[in-house]
């Protein structure tokens, strides 16, 4: 008998493929009368699968309590309430690693992007004001300094491509990390200070909720950049419309917002914003291997009980 497998959201195609030869998968997203689904599945559901921006609610878990395993497909599983699923003895997984190179590749991306503006010019030909005037002329990147908060493994990975564009590295984070030649900054404002960019790449959740406010940005300046390929939360969103409306902070280039998809009307407007539809592991091949690696941390718990 195949275990039976709550998915509360589309994933990649071929991973919902194999996860259906697997298991006995029940779509939440697609029920008509979702608490009737839950209802009827109650006592068979031994895993859920979700994804970062989804997560998974203590109320979710009790509506299948036989749940032995949370598989989340993304890094991030700060939507998942981690401490509801420690009292309820349920493992949590995520994906790590596979998509560290994709998020980082997105980083620069959006980095270059802006000091490049290469959205602007992009528009500026389709407009057909080219005809008329060049384009104003950007800012170049190299001898720049980068200041990435949180030096984890896609900060890391952020690191060594910034470093190749001849930008200086500089890190703030919980802990100094002696192994990396990085400077460390202890205070996230004191750095923002002393940089062109400011890239986040920490894990969004209550502890980091907008690390990113008001006096951040206005030491980052009117020459500084924000880009954001973590979560929107670590962001004060108002107070980021505020700065760049007021012209305390430079540009921003965001990939993730507070209520995504939902994105304020007022950083739309803007030219000084490059925008992107949280994208950061969003390649097939790196879809591909987070669907793999989904599959292959509920293969290893299922593994483990039939073992046991
Ligand atoms: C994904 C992410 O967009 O891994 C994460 O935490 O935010 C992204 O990789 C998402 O989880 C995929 O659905």
């Amino acid at each position: 008998m195949k275990p039976e497998l709550l998915l509360l959201c589309p994933l990649y195609p071929g991973t919902e493929q194999r996860l259906d030869e697997l298991y006995t998968v029940h779509r939440l997203w697609e029920a008509k009368d979702q608490p009737a689904l839950l209802k009827e599945v109650r006592d068979r559901v031994r895993a859920i699968s979700t994804m970062g921006a989804v997560g998974c609610k203590a109320e979710l878990m009790d509506a299948v309590p036989k749940t032995e395993i949370i598989a989340c497909f993304g890094v991030g599983v700060d939507a998942i309430d981690l401490k509801a699923a420690k009292e309820r003895k349920i493992a949590v997984t995520n994906t790590p690693d596979v998509l560290t190179e994709c998020v980082a590749d997105l980083g620069m991306s959006l980095l270059l992007a802006t000091a490049r503006q290469i959205p602007q010019g992009d528009r500026y030909v389709r407009d057909g004001r080219w005809l008329k005037a060049n384009y104003p002329l950007c800012q170049h990147v190299g001898g720049r300094i980068l200041g990435i908060v949180g030096l984890g493994r896609i900060g890391q990975a952020v690191a060594k491509r910034a470093e190749a564009f001849g930008i200086t590295v500089v890190y703030h984070s919980r802990h100094k990390n002696p192994a990396l030649p990085h400077r460390y900054y202890e205070d996230i404002t004191k750095m923002a200070a002393d940089v062109d960019y400011l890239m986040l790449t920490l894990p969004g959740g209550a502890e980091t909720r907008h690390l990113v406010n008001a006096d951040v940005l206005k030491a980052l300046g009117p020459e500084g950049t924000l880009i954001n390929i973590a979560r929107g939360s670590i962001v004060d969103e108002k107070a980021l419309v505020q700065a760049l409306k007021s012209g305390t902070l430079g540009a921003a280039a965001l990939d993730v917002f507070e209520a995504e998809p939902k994105v304020p009307e007022e950083l739309i407007a803007m030219d000084n914003v490059v925008l992107q539809p949280h994208q950061g592991s969003a390649t097939h091949d790196t879809r591909a291997a987070m669907g793999q690696l989904v599959i292959d941390n509920l293969e290893a718990h299922f593994a483990l009980t039939r073992v046991v």
